[in-house]
């Protein structure tokens, strides 16, 4: 299924049979993907890129995650979806990634509005997070933007590369979302 979010790029449902383009997107963004995430690793060919996407629909399947591919031009561009799907405290969080190409243009912006609206009204979510790690600023612009409202920093507490990062916690209520 395919949602038209502007003239410029549209959101499709996780299609594992894209491996190979997924491969050649995560290949050529990897040193700046691998500073913020650990799944990179995980996807080191083609073979891998479809285990992966996989693994993400099979997530879906069991309502623990909501996941969307940014799409331009007929070709994959990024990634972006709700995740930890807390069913019982009706609660989750936002991630997000794009080509470095495409950046600078508020795709990702848009992008979590839609799904904010996905998660708020279709999904009756309560709480919306965006977690962004302390020195990742063009992250942080992102919840600022959005008018999330930022709760504190959460002290080492996403480990990466070795490291323990501090990550800034923000979060949105339905309540502020319907009224905005
Ligand atoms: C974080 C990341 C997703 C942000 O992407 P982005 O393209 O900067 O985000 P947006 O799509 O919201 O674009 C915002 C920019 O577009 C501009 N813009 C243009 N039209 C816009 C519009 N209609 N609405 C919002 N912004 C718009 C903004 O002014 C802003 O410009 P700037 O680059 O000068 O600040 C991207 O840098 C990325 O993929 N980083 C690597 C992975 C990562 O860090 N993921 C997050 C982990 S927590």
């Amino acid at each position: 299924m395919s949602t038209t979010v502007s003239p410029c790029f549209s959101l499709k449902t996780t299609d594992p049979t894209i491996g190979h383009d997924f491969f050649q997107l995560v290949e050529s963004n990897r040193s700046r993907l691998s500073k913020w995430f650990d799944w990179p690793n995980a996807v080191k060919s083609p073979q891998e890129a479809e285990r992966y996407l996989k693994k993400v629909k099979e997530a879906e399947s069991r309502f623990l995650r909501a996941n969307f591919m940014i799409h331009s031009n007929g070709s994959i561009i990024g990634m972006a979806g709700l995740g930890h799907l807390d069913i019982l405290n009706k609660k989750s969080d936002i991630y997000y990634w794009i080509d470095e190409k495409h950046e600078g243009q508020g795709i990702i912006s848009s992008t979590c509005k839609h799904i904010l609206h996905f998660g708020f009204s279709k999904m009756r979510l309560n709480r919306i997070c965006i977690y962004c790690a302390t020195d990742n600023a063009r992250s942080i612009t992102v919840p600022e933007r959005l008018g999330f409202t930022y709760e504190g920093t959460l002290r080492k507490a996403e480990k990466l590369n070795g490291n323990f990062n501090d990550l800034r916690l923000y979060s949105m209520l339905n309540e502020e979302w319907t009224s905005s």
